[in-house]
This record gives structure tokens, sequence and C-alpha cells, in this order.
């Protein structure tokens, strides 16, 4: 007998693609149940080669469910993952909402794994944000190698990182300009169709945006606290994968050749690096895959033990649906957790 999971913001980007990744990767569920907000009861959604209907959270009973991979955004979080968890079930949360709690674990699998056993002092998990996820899978193999110092990090980041409304804007915005039609900017501050946005989430006293924070923070309570860590994150018109210009100095001594041969080792990334035109990754080629996809490794002669890499995944997967089907795998794998129907 398998577990019974419940997928809260299944009419969602990530919801989505949690349903499909549950079903490619047999997940084993005996029961999945889909969940949104009471406007999207009846709807049916994918799960596999099965449709399921919509149940709304509000009047959904969760004693006899087993895991909820939420991504309903923070509020939702904020409200009912306590309410969850408190009647047994483990909430694996996609939202920023408790992300830095001491309480509950902020989990990569290939990064800190051991880390998850933590969970049982409010039942909550925490999944990172989509641009810290891949960017941590790249910086773990090399920190355990030669010792991270300080990393500065530019980000391209897709549409679909701000939900399925930003998507329509982006395709709204590129026929409005074909067809000489106004273009009205809603979700995002500015245009974004032809355009770049140096703005991801609001502004902070110190200059710096949220989304720029959440990467500082989040790497250090994933990866390591000493390590250093600068962001600028930009809102690019792609519709998936988020892209990543990253520079890294290190204690040790590591150059790009020998980063190459330890990141083609490393679990979740592709190095696909070959110093010719179209020989790395783009996020064309990265939307709908698991991997993390490193490119353009090259030493920074500018400081004693620094390189450059260029960095792409799928932000709808590792960057989140992935990532929270991951670390349920880690709750069943490591007998973490109970099959309540199996302990009845
Ligand atoms: N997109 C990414 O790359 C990414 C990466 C990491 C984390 N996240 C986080 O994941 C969460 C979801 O993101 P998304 O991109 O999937 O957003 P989205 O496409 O806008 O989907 C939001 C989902 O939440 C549901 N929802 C909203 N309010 C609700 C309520 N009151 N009760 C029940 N369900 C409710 C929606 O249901 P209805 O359709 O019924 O409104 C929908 O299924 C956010 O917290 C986001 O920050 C996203």
């Amino acid at each position: 007998m398998g577990y019974k999971v419940a997928v809260l913001g299944a009419t969602g980007n990530v919801g989505r693609e949690i349903l499909s990744i549950l079903a490619e990767r047999g997940f084993p569920a005996d029961e999945v149940v889909a969940l949104a907000s009471r406007k999207s009861q009846g709807v049916e959604v994918s799960y596999g080669d099965k449709t399921l209907k919509v149940k709304a959270l509000e009047t959904y009973d969760f004693s006899d469910t087993d895991i909820c991979l939420m991504s309903a955004g923070g509020s939702v979080s904020k409200e009912w993952s306590p309410k969850i968890g408190a009647q047994g079930c483990v909430v694996i949360d996609n939202s920023s909402q408790w992300r830095m709690d001491p309480d509950v674990p902020l989990i990569v699998p290939e990064v800190n794994a051991d880390d998850i056993v933590g969970f049982t002092k409010k039942n909550i998990i925490a999944n990172p944000n989509c641009s810290t996820a891949q960017l941590v899978v790249a910086l773990k193999p090399l920190h355990e190698a030669a010792t991270i110092k300080r990393v500065v990090v530019s980000t391209y980041q897709s549409v679909s990182g701000a939900g399925k409304d930003a998507m329509d804007e982006l395709f709204t915005q590129t026929r409005a300009i074909f067809v000489s039609d106004p273009v009205e900017p809603k979700k995002f501050p500015k245009r974004i169709a032809f355009n770049l946005i140096p703005q991801i989430d609001v502004f902070l006293d110190d200059g710096s945006t949220k989304e720029e924070w959440k990467m500082v923070a989040e790497t250090k309570k994933i990866l390591d606290p000493k390590i250093k860590l600068t962001a600028t994150c930009v809102r690019v018109p792609v519709f998936i994968s988020h892209s990543e210009a990253v520079n890294v100095e290190f204690e040790k001594e590591l150059s790009a050749e020998d980063a190459r041969k330890i990141l083609r080792e490393a679990p979740g990334i592709l190095v696909i690096d070959t110093r010719e035109p179209g020989g790395y990754a783009t996020p064309h080629e990265a939307a709908g895959e698991d991997a993390t996809y490193i490119s353009r490794l090259r030493d920074d002669p500018t400081v004693e033990n620094g390189i450059n890499f260029w960095c792409v995944s799928d932000n709808l997967r590792k960057g989140a649906a992935l990532n929270a089907v991951q670390i349920a795998e880690v709750l069943v794998n490591r007998k973490l957790i109970t099959a309540r129907s199996k302990a009845a």
C-alpha cells in the first residue's frame, strides 16, 4: 500500500508540474488528490494518463492524507500549513513563508537531504526559491572541493517564476506589439515583452530586492552560513527556465578544468560546454528537463582562485515541482513517514 498525497495549487504552474512529475517518477501514491481554490472546484487536471477533478481546499479533510505538496502562495501557506501539519500530514511548501523558520528544514535533496530530520517540529518542509535551488546544486560539489569564499550571481529569470498570469502577460503583450495594440503592464512593473526588468519582488531598505535577499539567506541556510553572496535578479521575456551568470571565488586552488571534472560527476548536473557556437545550454533546451545545466566554465584571472560559469535549469521543475517531489521521496526512502492507511 502506498501514500495518500494532496497537491494543493493543482491548477497552477507548479501544481500541474508536480502532478506530472509524481506520475513520471512513479511516486508510491495509492491516491492523489488535486486541490485549489473554491473557484476551481470541478476543473479537470492531468495526473499521468488519468484525469483528476479539483477539490476545494476549504472543505478538504487532511486527517488521512500523508503528504501535502503545496504551491498556492505565501498567504495560503501561512494560514493552512500549520493546520495541515497539526493533522499529521507533512507539508512540503513551495512558497517563501517558512523557508527561514529555524524549525522548518529548507531542503535541496542533492545538497542537504540529511537536514530533513527536523521536519517533525512543525510537519512542514520548505522548498527554496527557484533561483536558489539550481545555484546550490552547482555550488555544493565545488564548495566541498575548494571552500567557497564569495559568489557573485546575476540571474535571467523566466516569467513562469511569477505564476500563470505572468506567462499570459508576456504572451498578450508580445501579441499586442505585433498588431500595434496598446501594451498594459499588470503583473510586472514595466512592459516585459521585448524588454528586461531589473526587479523581482519588492525593494528592501538597502536597495536590494527581496528575491536577491532570498538567494543570499537561503544559500547560507542550505549550504554554509560563511559563504558571502551578492545577487542581481532580472526578469527576462522567456517563458520557462532561469539562467544565471555565476562568479565564484574559493579559499583553495580550483581551476575551471577541475570544476568541470567535479561537476560532471555531481548529482543533478549536466555539463554542456564545448567552446564553439551553440556549445552551451539555453533556457529553451532546459525547459521540461530535470538537470541543472552548466556551461561556459572558465577561469577568472582577476582573482586568486576564481571561476565563472553559466547555469540554466527549468524553474518549474528543479526550481519547484521536481525538488518538492524529491523531498517527498527522501521522506519515503528514509522511512521517515508511514502511510496512515498502513498504520491503521
Ligand atoms: N513558478 C516558479 O518557478 C516557482 C518556483 C518556486 C516557488 N514557487 C512558488 O510556488 C507557489 C505557486 O506558484 P505558481 O507559479 O504555481 O502560481 P500560479 O500559477 O499562480 O498558481 C497558484 C495556485 O494556487 C492556487 N490558489 C491560490 N489561492 C488559493 C486559495 N486561497 N486556496 C486554494 N488554492 C489557492 C491557485 O488555484 P486557483 O486556480 O483555484 O486560483 C493555483 O492552483 C508560489 O508560492 C510561488 O512563489 C514558484
